[in-house]
């Protein structure tokens, strides 16, 4: 099985001391953001953006509520919603979607993840995860009985740029067995930024073909991607548009995380699928809250919203790379996404006896630099996690306030 690592399924029992279910404890979210409030520092360690969102959206906010929709939708989601999901996204996918059987509006990102999962893998199936991966799949999948098996990016020594980190074909074949299920990608991808190309996603559909998987692509940030980078949606390569569930934010694209409103793309069958699971989980999504992104969606393209939102994040983007850069933490310039991940190497800080490295860099970025960033080994399986030892994860997803004010205090990197 090469170096990829599988992990057996048998951990969902609930432990009373701990009080929690085994496996799954506080994030590292959780922790370095209670960190960071009690030392006072500058956070760009979580992903939610501090800046308001857009007055367009919030205004539709307003009125669906001043409306009195205030009673359950639709479970697999608000009308209104469902058909503006239909009208931006079939250009984007080549095809005429069908709103009422091939969408589903989810509590998030997350919830759509989770009941995919929960929709597709069986109790002893494998699913590949990509490391780094975002922090709910393993959760997922060991929760719905399955087995993540890891395949990590590879990078060359040395590397200044998200792009560089590839999939090595050969290792993610010999980790593919005859009880993998499913094969979970993010593109763009946190914590990387990463955005795989066209040829890397061909590459990959041909294996998904060649050992008939099916594919959870994960696009949260797919209005998030710097030019000459491109945003390509795996389930439009041939062949693709049968095996693949798409999953998109509108926490992301409208800077509105707290809403938690989501939704998948998929085939009919795979959206039933989806949607059984889903009826059990929330049952329905909030409707005044979908109701406003179905007009937040069906206002955007004549504002020019999605290029707006990919300018404005650029430009946070260049500016904390020049700062990241100056003190010597060496980043990895990413072409979507609002993370970059940083090379700390050259950083002295001290790392107490069976500490991981990463997480002593952050706690002490934190405390004695006065900014929070977020170590990356909780982004891997234990057996690959000392590739994070040399990095550090932070956000751009800040007002341009809070980003000169980080800039700051890290130059005192430098002067100690
Ligand atoms: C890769 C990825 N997928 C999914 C999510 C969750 O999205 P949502 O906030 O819509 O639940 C996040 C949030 O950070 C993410 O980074």
């Amino acid at each position: 099985m090469s170096t990829a690592q599988s992990q057996s399924s048998g951990e969902r029992i609930y432990d009373p001391v701990a009080g929690r279910v085994r496996g799954f404890g506080t994030t590292v979210f959780a922790e370095f953001t209670a960190l960071a409030n009690a030392v006072g520092a500058v956070n760009l360690g979580q992903g939610f953006p501090n800046f308001a969102a857009p007055d367009f959206v919030k205004d539709a906010a307003c009125a669906a509520i001043a409306a009195d929709l205030n009673q359950y939708a639709r479970s697999a989601g608000h009308p209104r919603l469902v058909q503006a999901l239909a009208q931006v996204y079939s250009p984007l996918f080549d095809r005429p979607l069908d709103p009422l059987r091939e969408i589903v509006v989810t509590v998030g990102a997350t919830e759509g993840i989770f009941a995919a999962v929960q929709a597709l893998v069986d109790p002893g199936d494998e699913v590949i995860l990509i490391e780094p991966f975002y922090d709910s799949y393993p959760a997922a999948v060991t929760m719905a009985g399955g087995a993540p098996v890891y395949v990590p990016l590879r990078a060359p020594a040395g590397s200044r740029h998200a792009g560089d980190w590839t999939l090595d074909l050969a290792e993610l074949t010999a980790a593919i067995t005859p009880r993998t299920k499913l094969l979970i990608i993010n593109t763009p991808s946190n914590p990387l930024g990463k955005v795989y190309t066209r040829a890397e996603l061909e590459a990959i559909a041909a294996i998904v073909h060649r050992h008939n998987l099916t594919v959870l692509s994960d696009e949260v940030y797919e209005w998030m991607v710097y030019p000459p980078a491109e945003h390509v949606r795996i389930a439009t390569l041939p062949g693709m548009w049968e095996r693949t569930v798409t999953l998109g934010s509108a926490g992301k694209t409208f800077s509105v995380t707290g809403w938690k409103i989501g939704w998948a793309i998929a085939p009919p069958t795979l959206a039933h699928a989806i949607l059984m699971a889903h009826q059990w989980i929330p049952f329905a999504v909030s409707t005044p809250m979908q109701e406003a992104v179905a007009v937040a969606l069906e206002e955007s393209d004549a504002r020019g919203y999605f290029s707006w939102l990919s300018r404005m994040y650029r430009a946070k983007r260049d500016h904390l790379l020049v700062v990241l850069d100056d003190v010597g933490l060496t980043p990895m310039t990413p072409d979507g996404s609002y993370f970059i991940i940083v090379d700390t190497a050259a950083l002295d800080a001290p790392v107490a006896p069976g500490e991981r490295r990463d997480i002593a860099i952050c706690r002490w970025l934190t405390k004695e630099i006065g900014v929070a960033a977020i170590p990356p080994s909780p982004f891997y399986s234990e057996p690959h996690q000392y590739l994070t030892d040399n990095l550090a994860r932070f956000t751009f997803c800040k007002t341009d306030k809070m980003l000169e004010e980080a800039a700051r205090r890290l130059k005192k990197i430098k002067t100690r």
